[in-house]
């Protein structure tokens, strides 16, 4: 969110100047990132719909758009909202659409040349065809299906649903229907980079089938694309250029989950928390450090190469083994610690598992280059 008051304090100063717990995000591997991202859409000759969600900020979305501010999805209303008053464009509401939500996208569909919603089952459109949108403008629909993730959307077998849903957006009064959107969350499932492949895989050729099924009815897909990180990451397949779009979110920051995952390596990595030791207790091997749930989450125990819940940057022989909300429990991987390593203090830096929702813990992101704050990131939060 753009900050209305302009407020300079850390710029310019080392990261370790920092009270802590704090969540780092080097720039330019954030902009690395990125642009490795809509190079490889590039390459596809199909669009980039980056989700927003991962960091919710006006200046992560300027670089996951390359500056167009045009092309994104966000998971909530809220975050659309900022981004629509942002002057962000062709934004989809990439969340299943209930009623309780029309009067919210209405302004939206309003104040926007081209805002998107998703739809999950006919009564929503049903209910889309009895709601006069803004004059002049129809709502713009996405059918989520569902390729396999078994979360939202009409399963990709019910090719019945899907026609019946896209026929009624296409004649109905007052919608359009813009195509199909698929997930690929089945991706994270995957146990190594091969199976990866063939859920993206998998993934693409069920939404290119349903494509091709609507097609045959006469019904045109505007649009058709899949995405998630894991899927988006790998080396592009050939069948990808034959649909419109990709929309992974996460790869802006990456985290250890997506280097367990292939998509990304270690140095990737673009945020860490950066965090303190507060006490010693070699009874029983332990260090306490001020990085509790609610500074990381407790998300990925037993999930890394490690046990415990995170990596620590440069630090291969520490384990973050339990977390309380402020304080975190951190014992040597193996043998005993060396305390004279770790004064009270001294600082620590550590890879989250899951970026989206260590990032969510946080007001503020402090954006540095080279170890030095250079910008100041407040995301929206919200509903
Ligand atoms: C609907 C939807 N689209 C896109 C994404 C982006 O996927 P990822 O976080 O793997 O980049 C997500 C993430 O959960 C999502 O829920």
């Amino acid at each position: 969110m753009a900050h209305s008051v302009v407020d300079m304090k850390w710029l310019g100063h080392p990261v370790t100047s920092l009270p802590t717990p704090a969540f780092l995000v080097d720039h330019d591997k954030v902009a690395k990132n990125c642009n490795d991202m809509l190079n490889k859409c590039k390459q596809l000759g199909i669009k980039l719909r980056a989700q927003v969600k991962t960091h919710k900020t006006v200046e992560g979305a300027d670089l996951q758009t390359g500056g167009t501010r045009r092309c994104i999805v966000t998971s909530t209303l809220h975050e659309a909202e900022m981004y629509a008053n942002n002057g962000f464009e062709d934004i989809l509401y990439g969340y299943p659409l209930i009623p309780f939500h029309l009067q919210r996208c209405y302004d939206l569909r309003s104040k926007l040349q081209q805002f998107h919603v998703m739809v999950n089952n006919c009564d929503i459109v049903t209910t889309l065809n009895k709601t006069e949108p803004p004059a002049g403008k129809r709502w713009s629909a996405f059918i989520k299906v569902d390729a396999g993730n078994n979360r939202a959307g009409v399963c990709w077998q019910n090719t019945q649903a899907v026609v019946d849903m896209a026929c009624q957006l296409s004649d109905g009064p007052h919608t359009e229907f813009q195509g199909l959107y698929v997930h690929c969350g089945n991706s994270y499932s995957a146990g190594n980079l091969e199976q990866v492949k063939t859920v993206r895989d998998l993934n693409v050729e069920r939404a290119l089938h349903l494509t091709q099924e609507l097609q045959q009815r006469g019904i045109t897909c505007k649009n058709v694309g899949i995405g998630s990180t894991p899927s988006c990451s790998q080396e592009v397949s050939t069948r990808m250029s034959s649909l419109t779009e990709i929309h992974p979110g996460n790869y802006i920051f990456y985290d250890s989950q997506q280097e367990s995952l292939g998509s990304c390596s270690m140095d990737d990595i673009a945020v860490r928390v950066m965090t303190r030791v507060v006490s010693h207790f070699p009874d029983r091997g332990q260090i306490l450090i001020d990085c509790g749930f609610a500074a990381l989450t407790k998300q990925g125990y037993g999930k890394i190469s490690i046990p415990g819940y995170a990596h620590f940057q440069d630090n291969p022989n520490l384990k973050l083994v339990d977390m309380t909300q402020e304080l975190g429990k951190v014992e040597a991987v193996h043998g005993k610690l060396d305390y004279s390593q770790y004064p009270i203090g001294s600082i620590l830096y550590i890879y989250p598992f899951h970026s989206c929702a260590t990032a969510a813990m946080y007001p503020v992101y402090y954006v540095h280059h080279n170890n030095c704050i250079t910008e100041k990131w407040y995301p929206t939060r919200g509903w």
